[in-house]
């Protein structure tokens, strides 16, 4: 007898229950505590639990769809996940949970954009062949002759001329630096640049404070090979589920449930979830409340505690070999701004003593299976996407390109998205990552840039009213999978795309 069902076996037998073997299977995959536990509450002189019974429960009368899927005798699905290891280690020095000790003051403020600017700036000097002098050098040195810096924009503006000026800041000086009009792809880049960036520029002297500049460079991730493992295993994710919005598709959701205990009909399929040992969840578990002015009629739960007791029973659903990592978003019951803490325990106490599911803050970072991996809900795209015009919300890997390239989660403080001044810098991206997972964006798009692959992970939520004024298609119900052994993103769909249900 296996280890899982001898713990099946032990548990049944404190409740005073017997098991048939074929219990005993279809328990294994499934939530074996909680189904034992509801049959001895609602038989409390039976002593044999069968099957039948067991079906009955592991087939959620809730749902018409559930029914015509759900496990046939004799065909129990045994995923090759199950029997393996996990291997997470967990990089909780970059996870403001437990250690955010801002006071908000100004002397904080200064400090954070210090930090930045050092690691930022070591990056640079690192990476790239510059040779910066202090800017308050640049006096010294003859006009027209080359000069390298390395500088945090402070102010970004077009001059009368339609050049583009920038004023760049060091921690002694300033300076500013032109991009000429008639350089169309230095322009281009430009056009990603925004204030509080920090940038290298390779330029030449043309005043005391000003220079033209040839070259901007970023921090950026070094070239690397996408990382591959010999063994077959899976991460899937999703994000952004917002449960008690009435767009909320719960139906659909049901139908990933099924697909994840591998009760599913198609053969394909089956082969695919069998490798799923992780599975993350990159924020907006709820909708939560007030959010925005008009939400409570949006909503069909309007209590944020039941919210969450309520995608914690789906979540619950998952089976237990998979380990799940999850996140908040803008909705859920944390602090607006970034870098925000795990969930309170006050809303996860439904899931304590599930060993496999794990809250983390955003951003945050782990190691799974060796894959440096990091996790955000994704707040800052909105501010990037909507000061350049060359990128787009339905592409949103694009923008989280432009991050990697920056290294940093908080390119530009002071438009819409709020940042905490930590003591500890949480937001620039110190490690260079295998996998990044965001969500946010309601839209699934994947890239890979230097061997470093970028996941927007859909959502659960058809299009809301605010995503049909701003012409935003999201792409609800898809669940992509990175294959560890292969490199490759598949796809599984619960929606076709373009349809709301
Ligand atoms: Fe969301």
């Amino acid at each position: 007898m296996e280890a899982k069902q001898k713990e099946i076996v032990a548990f049944a037998d404190e409740k005073n229950i017997v098991l048939d073997k074929r219990a005993i299977e279809l328990l294994e995959n499934s939530n074996f505590k909680k189904i034992i536990e509801e049959w001895r509450l609602e038989n409390p002189n039976a002593f044999v639990l069968e099957a039948e019974a067991i079906k009955t429960k592991i087939q959620r009368p809730k749902t018409e769809v559930l029914e015509a899927k759900t496990v046939v005798e004799g065909n129990v699905f045994r995923a090759a996940a199950k029997g393996m290891q996990k291997k997470v280690r967990f990089l909780s020095e970059y996870d403001v949970t437990g250690q955010s000790n801002s006071e908000g003051t100004a002397k904080n403020f200064l400090a954070l954009f210090q930090k930045k600017f050092d690691l930022l700036s070591e990056m640079l000097k690192k990476r790239h062949n510059l040779q910066p002098r202090p800017i308050s050098k640049i006096k010294i040195i003859p006009k027209n002759n080359q000069v390298d810096i390395i500088g945090m924009v402070f102010k970004k503006w077009i001059t009368k001329n339609g050049h583009i000026a920038f004023q760049i800041e060091d921690k002694e000086g300033s300076c500013i630096m032109l991009i000429m009009k008639t350089d169309l792809n230095l322009i281009k880049a430009a056009e990603l640049i925004l204030p509080d960036n920090v940038i290298g520029v390779k330029g030449v002297k043309f005043g005391d404070e000003m220079i033209i500049a040839k070259e901007i460079l970023l921090p950026d991730l070094p070239l690397k090979k996408t990382k591959t493992i010999p063994e077959e295993i899976s991460i899937a994710s999703t994000s952004d589920i917002h449960m008690g919005s009435k767009l909320f598709l719960e139906k659909k959701f049901y139908d990933f449930l099924e697909w994840i205990n591998g009760r599913i009909d198609s053969e394909k399929e089956k082969a695919k979830v069998s490798k799923i040992k992780y599975l993350v969840i990159s924020g907006d578990n709820v909708d939560g409340l007030g959010i925005y002015p008009s939400q409570f009629n949006d909503l069909n739960i309007k209590d944020i505690g039941k919210q969450y007791e309520e995608v914690w029973k789906l979540i619950k659903e998952i089976p237990e070999y998979i380990e799940i990592f999850i996140i908040p978003g803008q909705h859920d019951a944390v602090r607006w701004a970034d870098p925000k803490p795990a969930i309170p325990k006050e809303f996860t106490k439904d899931l304590e003593g599930y060993s496999n599911i794990h809250f983390l803050g955003s951003p945050t970072w782990l190691e799974i299976e060796g894959f440096k991996t990091l996790i955000y809900h994704g707040d800052s795209l909105h501010d990037l996407i909507d000061n350049a015009s060359t990128l787009e919300s339905s592409k949103p890997s694009e923008a989280m390109v432009e991050l990697l390239k920056k290294r940093d989660l908080m390119p530009s403080y002071g438009m819409s998205h709020p940042y905490v001044p930590e003591k500890k810098d949480f937001m620039v991206i110190k490690e260079e990552p295998d996998l990044v997972y965001i969500g946010d964006m309601h839209h699934n798009n994947y890239a890979e840039y230097r061997g470093t692959k970028v996941i927007n992970s859909g959502t659960w939520q058809a299009q809301t009213s605010y995503q049909i004024k701003l012409g935003h298609t999201p792409t609800p119900g898809i669940v992509p999978i990175v294959e560890l052994n292969t490199g490759k993103i598949i796809e599984t769909k619960f929606i076709k795309e373009g349809q709301g249900e």
